[in-house]
């Protein structure tokens, strides 16, 4: 007897409060030190030149973390649980965790990310790829906290959180202390519970600071799209060649930095405000920290993880760990 295929279920628990929105963004450009959060980076085309940015030959992360699950899926999956509910942390496209279910062989698919609209095209594919497959899209906004619907992610399997290709490296130390905890909270339960993790290695700042200003200027172009995004949500009037992208590597903090700095004294207007910027001032747009592995899983001991494992490539580039919550 055939089954009927499956229907993918989706719950909206997010809705944009555009004041908020608006709020936030101008605090952070009237701030003494100028700033925005890197979430400000990701509209319509600034999603789609992240995505041209992991096929760059600069860009390591992401091509080093796909020939991990490749060369070690087989290892990860004698400790990562059989029939689980795998709950892909900003699933977008879902590309990534479905590479994985013939490995991991989930029997729920939870896809998380902030746009529950972009998860639906994306799940209904999925769902016919893969039509025994119970499959839920959540729209959350998961910096702000981890509470899944209770329906989504039922007791009678453990629950593998997924959170793939370093964006744990946006957090600051301690940001990512508790969003792990976050994590660990969520992984509800079901002994054999945990989370499936990459994370982004400490290198030589050569090849850090390439893969955030590549030759063809794409991380550049992602950087200052933020410009435009600004301009239409705050109605402000950057000029984008105004604007230079800078990345680097700041050791002490561990972290590349990405900021756009002003080519000359200018003054960027608003409805109801100003703000001067003198030639060479910067507004701070994204921290990417990197880890040493050691202490990425003493983060995860702390956190409350255990027997934390990990894979790296043979450069140990990057790293893809796995810990158990229960
Ligand atoms: C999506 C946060 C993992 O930090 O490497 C890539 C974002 N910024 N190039 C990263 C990013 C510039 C990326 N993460």
């Amino acid at each position: 007897m055939t089954l009927p295929p499956q229907q993918p279920t989706f719950h909206q628990l997010f809705t944009t409060d555009h004041d908020a929105v608006r709020a936030e963004l101008l605090a952070g450009l009237t701030a003494p030190v100028a700033h925005t959060a890197p979430k400000f980076l990701y509209d319509a085309l600034g999603s789609r030149l992240f995505e041209a940015i992991t096929e760059l030959p600069e860009y390591y992360p992401t091509r080093t973390e796909a020939a991990i699950f490749a060369s070690q899926g087989a290892a990860m999956a004698t400790q990562v649980p059989a029939g689980s509910t795998l709950v892909d942390l900003g699933a977008g496209n879902c590309h990534k965790a479905a590479s994985l279910f013939g490995r991991l062989a989930p029997r729920r698919y939870v896809a998380v990310d902030i746009s529950v609209d972009f998860l639906r095209g994306a799940l209904d594919c999925l769902q016919r790829q893969f039509p025994a497959m119970e499959m839920v899209g959540v729209g959350l906004d998961f910096s702000a906290g981890l509470a899944l619907p209770p329906e989504a992610v039922p007791a009678d399997s453990p629950r593998v959180l997924f959170y793939p290709g370093s964006s744990i490296g946006n957090f600051t130390p301690a940001q990512a202390l508790a969003f792990l905890r976050s994590v660990r909270d969520a992984c509800g339960q079901v002994a054999g519970s945990g989370l499936l993790i990459g994370v982004d290695l400490v290198k030589g700042v050569a090849e850090l600071e390439a893969a955030y200003d590549d030759e063809l200027g794409v991380t550049a172009a992602f950087n200052l799209n933020l410009l435009l995004h600004i301009n239409r949500t705050l109605g402000t009037d950057f000029a984008v060649r105004e604007w230079q992208h800078v990345a680097l590597f700041n050791a002490a903090e561990s972290r590349i930095e990405m900021h756009l700095q002003a080519r000359h004294t200018l003054c960027v207007r608003w409805p109801g405000g100003q703000r001067v910027f003198t030639g060479g001032e910067r507004i701070h747009t994204e921290n990417s920290h990197k880890w040493r592995l050691p202490h990425f899983q003493a983060l995860l001991a702390e956190a409350g993880f255990v027997d934390s494992q990990a894979w790296t490539d043979p450069g140990q580039r990057f790293a893809v760990c796995w810990a158990r919550a229960l």
